[in-house]
């Protein structure tokens, strides 16, 4: 490589990592603010940046799993299978287990709780109602409010670093979800998803609980809480296309607002890593990229780059099929009640990560003309504190190792 070249490789990777830690936008978003449509590879200084879905394609597949550097720049779940590689394989082979009893037990469960009504922040109401139909799924029968009261807390703990509203954990609260999850387990009750598999008992105990509390119950509770909420804001702006068509705006919605922002891999065959952008990957080579637009789904035969939303190789996620149906199952009995309104607020701007909550006025009945002017308080606060924990978050995980 030409001393041009090693210039040009430091130029971009500073670029890369001010913009990372001076903005206050995600570190994919900042990708695709920069490299936006180029195709192929950039170097930077430790990794190549995949710029297009086909370059992506072509890397192959890799075992590989995510590495620190992804949780760390952009949270994600689950967490300890990111940089597990000893076991990740045998709590894909659980996930393959679990599968079909989820899928059957979301299709026996009721889905009656309706959204209270409200102006303001809808994520923390959605999240303990999904996190209630989670727990159900898992152990086939409702969590008791005592049980609630030790869990809940530990999950909100980790949703909380997730959405950069805290940048340290509650040891309290996640030594006291990790206890009753282990008692919850060792009860081996009738409809606990693992109770009659050998295997799940021949792992280790952190990874029984690891594989419940976070492969299972968080990952189902945070992502399908997010989804939710991401289709609750569209549909305020959208609600002919969604009332016409779900299925694509669901896809279209993942298109725009992927629930992972950054892929960190170490390639295989002694390549360089790589990195790559899902808000770039799934931009890139599309047309109208930034803009809501369902109808492109419509048509199989137009060309247009595959969704790469729920990943693409051999580590894509393995919960696509109940994820979805579960998360549409939520979705539709919120929207569905009759005289049901929704309105985001004015000065709300729709972030892929939640870092100022899902600002909506929820209500049933008839809509006030002026619903459209509403705002919500405390903006340049909430800010601030994201970008604290945000930073605070980064360095706190050795992310410049
Ligand atoms: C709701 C929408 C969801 C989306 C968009 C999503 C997306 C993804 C993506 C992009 C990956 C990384 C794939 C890769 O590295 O190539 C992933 C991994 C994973 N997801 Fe999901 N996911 C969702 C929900 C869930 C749920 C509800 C669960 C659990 C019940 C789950 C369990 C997992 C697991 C265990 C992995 C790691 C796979 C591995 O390392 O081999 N996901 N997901």
């Amino acid at each position: 490589m030409n001393f041009f070249d090693e210039i040009k490789r430091f130029y971009l990777t500073f670029c890369f990592y001010v913009g990372v830690v001076m903005t206050l936008i995600s570190p994919g978003t900042w990708i695709w603010k920069c490299f936006g449509e180029r195709k192929g590879k950039v170097r930077l200084i430790n990794r190549d940046l995949i710029c297009d879905w086909k370059t992506l394609i072509d890397e192959g597949k890799s075992f590989q799993p995510l590495d620190q550097f992804t949780t760390t720049l952009s949270p994600f779940v689950p967490l300890f299978l990111i940089d597990n590689p000893r076991q990740w394989k045998s709590r894909r082979d659980l996930f393959r287990y679990g599968n079909p009893h989820l899928d059957q037990r979301i299709d026996q469960l009721t889905f009656d709780v309706p959204l209270p009504s409200h102006k303001g922040d809808y994520l923390w109401i959605i999240f303990p109602i999904v996190f209630r139909y989670s727990f159900e799924l898992i152990f086939q029968r409702k969590i008791s409010e005592d049980e609630f009261n030790r869990i809940y807390p530990g999950l909100v703990d980790i949703n909380r670093m997730l959405k950069r509203i805290s940048s340290r954990p509650n040891e309290i609260y996640r030594s006291n979800f990790y206890k009753e999850i282990l008692r919850l387990i060792n009860d081996k009750s009738d409809g606990f998803l693992f109770v009659q598999n050998e295997n799940f008992y021949h792992l280790n105990e952190i990874d029984q609980v690891s594989s419940v509390g976070e492969d299972f119950l968080t990952t189902l509770s945070v992502q399908c809480t997010d989804l939710v909420c991401h289709l609750l804001i569209l549909y305020s702006d959208y609600e002919n296309e969604f009332r016409m068509n779900f299925d694509r705006c669901f896809d279209e919605t993942l298109r725009l607002y992927p629930l992972t922002d950054i892929w960190v891999r170490q390639s295989k065959d002694k390549k360089n890593n790589w990195i790559g952008s899902l808000v770039q990957l799934n931009r890139n080579g599309w047309t109208k990229p930034d803009d809501f637009c369902p109808q492109r789904w419509s048509n199989k035969t137009i060309d247009h780059p595959p969704l790469l939303s729920w990943g693409f190789d051999i580590r894509r996620c393995p919960a696509q099929q109940i994820a979805t149906k579960l998360t549409k199952k939520l979705f539709l009995s919120f929207v569905d009640p009759e005289h049901f309104w929704i309105c985001k607020a004015k000065n709300f701007h729709h972030e892929r990560t939640f870092p100022y909550g899902c600002q909506l006025w929820i209500d049933y009945g008839i809509k006030p003309r002026h619903a459209q002017q509403w705002i919500y308080p405390n903006q340049f606060q909430m800010k601030v504190k994201r970008w604290f924990h945000e930073k605070i978050r980064m360095i706190d995980q050795y992310e410049f190792n």
